[in-house]
């Protein structure tokens, strides 16, 4: 009966995140809070304490259905950007928003342009839908959104650029951005993927392409500055027919009420916000000047992880795992030699850097 799935599905290579805690709990036999996961771009500080706060009295609400239209939510996100809560869609991470534009977009046939090293969820929900990934080449592993524009067809639906980029951490700046728009055809949805957007030092606008209502989707997520990964909540800025069209393809309920209430207090945390930029500032300096002193070529970053080349990436990946540290090989990434480690606390980045270096030297 199976054979009958679909074959985009059928020839689908699922996602695979990073390792969980649990998962190497159970194997190693190892208490999980000895377990350093720098794995996934998670928060080490934890969720925003104003966040835990709202989320703990909003539980005693858990048995009525949420508000699905989110509306104090999308207010807030809205009125963050300069924006109307019409041009705000939430979705269950920021990878659910990929798949709606997914779902209002793509036909067997379509192409979607991506960076040639960029998040594995865009080629995933491409295929899911039947249409083809064209990966433009990247110049020192950052977007080349020249070859990015001579990639374009007609059959091009969706461009994605994240940026900071994930797994490279590189970031294109504002000119080359505007230069880039200048050339995209009407045709073409622009998606800014801006997961990483907290990360920068210099951050870039693309928000004012929504404002203007542009062919494009900003989106962001609250799993990564704002620590919130786990309760699955993040969003899309377009422009409002855009929005509106994405929003007919999600579920009612989408976005859990408890992750709501705990995005909206996080997203007034600034405290929280501005510690975790400090902490993963200084954590990535240290890291990169570790790698270098190993004698390892890594990727200057601009976001919460840094991309080192140990020479094997599977190999490093197993041996931390003895050590209960989870980091990740970019094996799946096209970069065997690589691995992605999160930026974590200074004990936590001690702890990583003390292990490889018993490990190589
Ligand atoms: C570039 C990028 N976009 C989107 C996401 C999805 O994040 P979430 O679904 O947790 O919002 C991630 C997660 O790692 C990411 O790295």
């Amino acid at each position: 009966m199976w054979k009958s799935a679909h074959p985009y599905i059928s020839n689908l290579i699922a996602y695979e995140p990073g390792k969980p805690i649990e998962e190497l709990a159970r194997e190693m036999g190892l208490a999980p809070e000895n377990i350093l996961k720098l794995a996934s771009n998670e928060n080490p500080l934890g969720p925003s304490p104003k966040a835990l706060e709202a989320m703990r009295m909003a539980l005693e609400r858990a048995h009525f259905y949420p508000d699905g239209g989110g509306y104090f939510l999308r207010e807030a996100i809205a009125e963050k950007h300069g924006l109307q809560r019409e041009n705000v869609i939430l979705g269950n991470g920021s990878n659910e928003i990929i798949e709606l534009i997914g779902h209002t977009f793509l036909k067997p046939g379509d192409e979607v342009i991506t960076a040639e090293y960029a998040f594995a969820v865009y080629t995933l929900i491409a295929q899911l839908f039947g249409a083809k990934t064209v990966k433009a080449p990247d110049i020192h592993y950052s977007h080349n959104l020249k070859a990015t524009l001579e990639a374009i067809t007609a059959r091009t639906q969706e461009i994605f650029i994240a940026n900071p980029n994930n797994p490279t951490g590189t970031m294109v700046n504002q000119e080359q951005i505007d230069a880039f728009m200048e050339e995209v055809p009407e045709h073409v949805l622009v998606i800014f993927d801006e997961a990483y957007y907290e990360f920068p030092d210099q951050p870039v606008d693309v928000v004012r392409y929504v404002r203007e209502n542009k062919n494009v989707v900003v989106m962001r997520t609250f799993s990564k500055a704002q620590g919130l990964a786990n309760l699955r909540i993040g969003y899309g800025l377009a422009p409002t027919p855009l929005a509106e069209t994405l929003q007919k393809t999600r579920q009612p309920f989408n976005a859990n009420g408890i992750a709501q209430v705990g995005a909206l207090a996080a997203l007034q945390d600034t405290d929280h916000i501005h510690t975790t930029r400090e902490i993963t500032r200084t954590g990535r300096m240290f890291l990169q000047e570790q790698f270098a002193e190993l004698g390892w070529e890594f990727v200057p970053s601009h976001a919460n992880f840094v991309l080192t080349r140990t020479g094997n990436g599977d190999q490093t990946f197993r041996a931390l795992l003895q050590g209960g540290i989870i980091v990740r090989s970019m094996r799946s990434y096209g970069l065997p030699e690589w691995i992605r480690v999160s930026v974590g606390t200074p004990a936590q980045n001690e702890r990583l850097i003390t292990t490889l270096k018993k490990l190589y030297r």
